[in-house]
């Protein structure tokens, strides 16, 4: 029998996961259209530090979006190990924007 709760639960599933399974291919695709995955993996070390990793270091800090912003648009070196990240100065602010925004919310 379908409480009135359940009903509620079901189509707040059913209307938030779609959304959200859309919006994370979409990251995905933008990730790898710019050449970030040849360097870095939501959950490991690669060339450059794991997603989550830089989600826990910059957890909290308001700023966090702006610094990675800069970070990843003007490269960075010496923050995570020996290994610089190169400049990406192509990619639109837009993009920059949503790419750090997603990287700052991937949890472990
Ligand atoms: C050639 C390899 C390479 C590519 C390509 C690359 N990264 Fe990185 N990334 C690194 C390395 C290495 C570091 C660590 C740099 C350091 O120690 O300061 C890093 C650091 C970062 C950081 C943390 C910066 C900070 O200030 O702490 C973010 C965020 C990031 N990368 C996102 C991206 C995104 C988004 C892309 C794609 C647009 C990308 N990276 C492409 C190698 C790469």
């Amino acid at each position: 029998m379908m409480t009135t709760k359940h009903m509620l639960l079901a189509s707040a599933l059913l209307g938030s996961f779609p959304v959200a399974f859309a919006q994370d291919k979409e990251m995905k695709e933008l990730l790898q259209a710019s050449g970030c995955m040849s360097c870095h993996a939501i959950d490991e070390k690669v060339v450059g530090p794991a997603f989550q990793a830089i989600a826990a270091k910059y957890k909290g800090q308001a700023d966090a979006v702006d610094t990675l912003t800069q970070s990843v648009r003007n490269g960075s070196r010496g923050k995570w190990g020996r290994t610089p990240m190169p400049p990406h100065s192509s990619l639109s602010g837009d993009d920059l924007k949503k790419l750090t925004t997603w990287v700052l919310a991937q949890k472990p």
